[in-house]
């Protein structure tokens, strides 16, 4: 507890040294804080992009901004879906634009499944955790060590643990550098309204009732109604499901 406390003072403290630019960063929009990012920290900004519905909207942003500072990354696990291979190839010929790739470390993968085996995912939630961290946290970490910002398409409507999320915060566990999430107040509707009028290509699974697109042995369809993120890791019953990218120290 007294850690937790610890840990936010320390988020609040940072918090307050960029008052500030966070005042003037909330009250814009998405395209107005692309902009902003683009002045402010040039080609050491950075999407990470998983091609789900928000990434591809915020790549037409970018592009349509500045094509030529546009920086995007992938963290490809080893286990995403082909509609999703598929996807990144469309995107790169669509825009011309360069997507870097980051692999997780074959050695500790190795290790891992040699260990507890392919699908060790479904025998606990440490395990699950496990292969979260080898194969999206680590390779996370790796790709954010050369840039001072990063773009996330992150919505406080996406789920309990996303409710409070800003426009703008400090990654206190990627080295203090600033995090854009600039399509946080934006509804589901509102994104899908986004790619039609601008013709953006898009995954398929999201047509067959994939509304959350991760991992392949970790994402469902979901039916009408179910909460947004219920399609991932459905097996467990925390409604606090995350995998690690968007954790917060102490949380
Ligand atoms: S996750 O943490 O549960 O996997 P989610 O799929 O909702 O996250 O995506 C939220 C944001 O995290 C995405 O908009 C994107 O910015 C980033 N992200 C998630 N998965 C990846 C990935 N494989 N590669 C790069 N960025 C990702
Ligand atoms: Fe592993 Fe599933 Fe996490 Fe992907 S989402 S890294 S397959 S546990």
């Amino acid at each position: 507890m007294q850690i937790n406390n610890d840990n936010e003072k320390a988020q609040d403290a940072l918090m307050n040294k960029i008052r500030d630019i966070a005042e003037e960063v909330e009250s814009k929009a998405a395209p107005e804080i692309l902009k902003w990012g683009f002045k402010k920290y040039g080609d050491k900004m950075v999407l990470a992009s998983s091609f789900g519905a928000e990434d591809v909207v915020l790549i037409d942003m970018m592009v349509k901004i500045n094509r030529n500072l546009t920086r995007v990354f992938t963290l490809d696990t080893g286990r995403l879906n082909q509609e999703t291979y598929d996807l990144i190839d469309k995107i790169r010929k669509k825009y011309g634009i360069k997507i870097d790739v980051y692999f997780p470390n074959a050695n500790e993968v190795e290790e891992m499944v040699t260990n507890k085996g392919m699908n060790l995912m479904y025998e606990s939630v440490e395990n699950r955790k496990l292969c979260c961290n080898i194969r999206k946290v680590e390779p996370l970490k790796r790709a954010l060590k050369q840039f001072d910002c990063w773009i996330t398409g992150l919505r406080r409507e996406q789920s309990v643990t996303r409710n409070k999320t800003k426009k703008i915060e400090v990654d206190t566990l990627n080295n203090n550098i600033i995090k854009l999430n600039p399509l946080a107040e934006w509804t589901n509707d509102e994104v899908w309204e986004y790619i039609h009028e601008n013709k953006i290509p898009y995954n398929e699974l999201h047509d067959r009732g994939y509304l959350s697109i991760g991992c392949e042995p970790c994402t469902r369809a979901v039916k009408k109604g179910e909460d947004p993120r219920a399609g991932r890791w459905w097996w467990e019953i925390d409604s606090h499901k995350e995998c690690g990218l968007h954790w917060k120290e102490g949380k």
